[in-house]
């Protein structure tokens, strides 16, 4: 499978390889012969949301945590972002890593991905975790606030839509109980390019509904939802399951759209256990 364009090269602890003409930064952690594991983020964040995830998980799995491109330390790129060039992406990085098959763990925009991924080439990956996500593509009222706040970061910057957003991300409870969560996720947002924000705004805007495609969805696949999650609220999440014959469901308390960040006690129980049955 593997042809040779894509290369990657160990730089220590992150890595960076060379996907369509763009650098993405990665970690890679574990056995390379385990089974693999590949975290696909949210918009705005970075890899570095995973980190609570891959602590938790290491030595069981490879663990793969990717910037996006226009994420985090991957580059931005010329062109415009759509669902299929990030499909393509995380594709040309199980190339350049020679993963044939893989588990996906993704978390709302990065669930966009996984399941435009596992629509277009099922035969990639073994199972799906997907994370404070929809199936949905955006309402006219959805396209409406997408261009909304386009304009918003055109005029105002990054710095403004960063503390916007996080009033949505968040679970109320968790800018008292979860402080460090909050700042890391403010640290990710601001770090992130306005050029970037736009062009994910526009590719979600854009996106098509991936619904009537669960049906056709036949490897194991795990949801999980804070049960405080404004963005991608439980009753998503339940859709999902309902509609993907192998599915289970975990609500994660005390949590709301980042579950893997606010209550990661409770997402990693039910990350390891789901893991525990593919095992089996
Ligand atoms: C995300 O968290 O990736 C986005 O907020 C999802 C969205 O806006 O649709």
């Amino acid at each position: 499978r593997y042809n040779g364009n894509n290369t990657a090269s160990d730089k220590g602890d992150s890595m960076k390889t060379t996907v369509n003409g763009i650098d993405i930064k990665y970690d890679d952690v574990g056995p390379a012969d385990a089974p693999a594991l590949i975290f696909i983020h949210g918009f705005p964040l970075n890899r570095t949301m995973w980190q609570p995830q891959m602590e938790a998980l290491k030595g069981r799995y490879r663990l793969i945590a990717y910037d996006l491109r226009g994420h985090g330390e991957s580059s931005l790129g010329e062109e415009d972002f759509t669902m299929e060039r990030f499909v393509q992406d995380l594709l040309g990085l199980m190339e350049a890593l020679r993963i044939e098959k893989a588990t996906l763990c993704a978390l709302s925009m990065g669930g966009y991905i996984a399941l435009n991924a596992a629509e277009s080439h099922p035969e990639r990956f073994n199972a799906l975790v997907l994370c404070d996500t929809q199936c949905s593509a955006d309402t006219p009222e959805g396209k409406a606030k997408r261009n909304t706040a386009i304009k918003a970061v055109q005029r105002d910057g990054v710095e403004p839509f960063a503390e916007g957003l996080l009033g949505k991300l968040f679970a109320p409870g968790s800018f008292e109980t979860n402080p460090q969560a909050v700042a890391a996720a403010r640290e990710m947002i601001t770090a992130t390019s306005a050029l970037s924000l736009e062009r994910s705004l526009r590719a979600m805007r854009e996106r098509d509904e991936t619904c009537s495609k669960l049906p056709s969805i036949t490897v194991p696949v795990l949801v999980v939802v804070g049960e405080a999650d404004k963005i991608s609220p439980p009753e998503s999440a339940r859709y999902l399951h309902e509609n993907i014959e192998h599915s289970r469901l975990a609500v994660i308390k005390n949590a709301g759209h980042l579950s893997n960040l606010e209550n990661p006690d409770a997402f990693n129980d039910a990350l390891k256990s789901f893991l525990d049955t593919l095992a089996k």
